[in-house]
C-alpha cells in the first residue's frame, strides 16, 4: 500500500485591477451576460464568458427550468455554444461571474462538479490547458492553470 499526494495551486486577484486590460475585458462579457441568466427559482445569476484561440469570445448563462434537473449553468451553456460555433477552436480561458437576488456573493463562485467534468472533455479533446477565472460579485477572483487543478483523477476517454 502507498499514498499518492496530488497537488493543486491556485493563483487568488484581490481585484481585477491585478488583471491584464484583455482579462477586464472578458469579465466585463461574463459580467454583462450574467444579467440574461434565466434564474427564477434560485436567483443566483451566473455568467461566463470563454475566449478562443481565434480571439473571438463566446458567452453563456444559467438557464432554469421548472423541472430543475432540466436546467443548465453558465459554464455549459457557454462551452457548448462555443464548441458548436467554432468546433476548431481551442478554448484558451473561461471566466465565471456569480450574483445573488438574495445576498451579496463575496467569495468566488467555482464551478460545480458537473461543469468541471464537461469542461475537462474540452481540455482533453484540445490537448491543451484552459485557463479559468471564477470570482462572486465582489472578493477574490481565483485563477486555476487548467481543469486539472479543479478536478484532479477525472474520468476521461482513457479509460474506455
Ligand atoms: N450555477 C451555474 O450556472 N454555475 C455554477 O458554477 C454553479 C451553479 C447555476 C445553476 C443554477 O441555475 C443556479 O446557479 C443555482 O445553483
Amino acid at each position: 500500500m502507498k499514498k499518492i499526494n496530488l497537488t493543486t495551486s491556485f493563483t487568488v486577484f484581490d481585484n481585477l485591477n491585478e488583471l491584464s486590460e484583455e482579462l477586464k475585458n472578458l469579465f466585463n462579457e461574463a459580467i454583462k451576460v450574467r444579467n440574461t441568466a434565466y434564474a427564477p427559482y434560485s436567483k443566483f445569476q451566473v455568467g461566463c464568458a470563454i475566449l478562443l484561440d481565434n480571439n473571438k469570445i463566446v458567452t453563456g448563462s444559467n438557464q432554469e427550468n421548472a423541472a430543475y434537473p432540466s436546467g443548465l449553468c453558465a459554464e455549459r451553456v457557454a462551452i457548448y455554444s462555443a464548441a458548436s460555433q467554432y468546433p476548431k477552436s481551442k478554448i484558451v480561458t473561461i471566466v465565471i461571474s456569480a450574483r445573488s437576488e438574495n445576498k451579496i456573493v463575496d467569495k468566488a463562485v467555482a464551478p460545480c462538479g458537473a461543469c468541471r467534468q464537461s469542461i475537462a472533455e474540452y481540455e482533453t479533446k484540445q490537448d491543451k490547458a484552459i485557463q479559468i477565472y471564477f470570482s462572486g460579485e465582489t472578493g477574490d477572483i481565483i485563477k486555476a492553470d487548467s481543469l486539472k487543478d479543479l478536478l484532479p483523477l477525472g474520468f476521461d476517454k482513457t479509460y474506455l
